[in-house]
């Protein structure tokens, strides 16, 4: 482990840092072979488990002048469900989360955000919850866990508060990212969540948000 680092690093030190993938967004260090390796296998993979080639029926629950967001349930036909499958893969990788299954799969609400280039950019995966616990305001100053160490352990509130709808995973291509496209993805399932309502920011919940998430969390609840 420590000798592959060593090498890393020295071709950092070689070549001046790490490149990003103009398509697929993976940032590595192209004069490393390993590397280089790890990115090829990723790009097709990844390119190919965005490409959306547009269905026979699909659900489309919002349209912009730079995509669309489609909406995909339990009782959809299989072409569908696996493109939710193959996305939700590649989003569960990027988040370093291990397989997880889904508590009520066909209660869960999944949206898409699809680009004019035919790409999957954006994904939400929503289901029904009955309660949250609030995220604490992180304590700031000198005796606060490093930040390393508090990566994920946010500080929850012990007290339970009612909610509706809860955000099991939110992602947006790193190469389309602060566009708005995460917010109006967030917008959309407030709006088609429940039929006839829209709910509030208090109805919905992030569940175990990455600091991206906790950043764009903050900020879209605030606003
Ligand atoms: N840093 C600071 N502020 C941010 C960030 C960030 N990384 N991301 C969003 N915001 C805030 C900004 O104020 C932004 O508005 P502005 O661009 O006008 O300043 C506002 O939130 C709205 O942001 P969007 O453009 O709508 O967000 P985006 O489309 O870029 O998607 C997301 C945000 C989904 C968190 C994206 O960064 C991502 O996919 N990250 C990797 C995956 C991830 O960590 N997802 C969250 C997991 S937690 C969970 O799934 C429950
Ligand atoms: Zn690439």
């Amino acid at each position: 482990k420590e000798t592959k680092d060593q090498l890393i690093i020295d071709a950092g030190q070689k070549h001046f840092g790490a490149t990003m993938c103009k398509s697929c967004g993976m940032i590595y260090t192209a004069s490393n072979p390993e590397d280089e390796l790890q990115h090829v296998q990723h790009h097709h993979r990844f390119l190919e488990g965005i490409k959306y080639a547009g269905w026979k029926k699909e659900r489309v629950v919002a349209e912009f002048w730079d995509g669309k967001i489609v909406l995909v349930l339990s009782h959809d036909p299989s072409y569908a469900i696996r493109k939710v499958e193959d996305v939700q893969e590649l989003v569960d990788y990027e988040l370093g989360f291990q397989q997880v299954v889904s508590r009520c799969p066909n209660r869960t609400k999944t949206f898409l955000f699809i680009s004019d280039e035919k790409k999957v950019v954006g994904c939400l995966i929503a289901e029904p919850i009955k309660q949250a616990f609030r995220v604490l305001s992180e304590p700031t100053g000198p005796e606060s866990p490093s930040s390393k160490e508090c990566h994920r352990a946010w500080q929850c509130s012990d007290v339970p508060e009612p909610a509706i709808c809860g955000i099991s995973r939110i992602w947006v291509f790193r190469l389309k990212r602060r566009k708005r496209i995460a917010r109006r993805l967030v917008d959309t399932l407030r709006n088609c969540f429940m039929f006839g309502c829209f709910l509030s920011t208090n109805e919905i919940a992030f569940s175990d948000p990455t600091p991206d998430g906790k950043l764009f969390a903050t900020k879209y609840c605030n606003t």
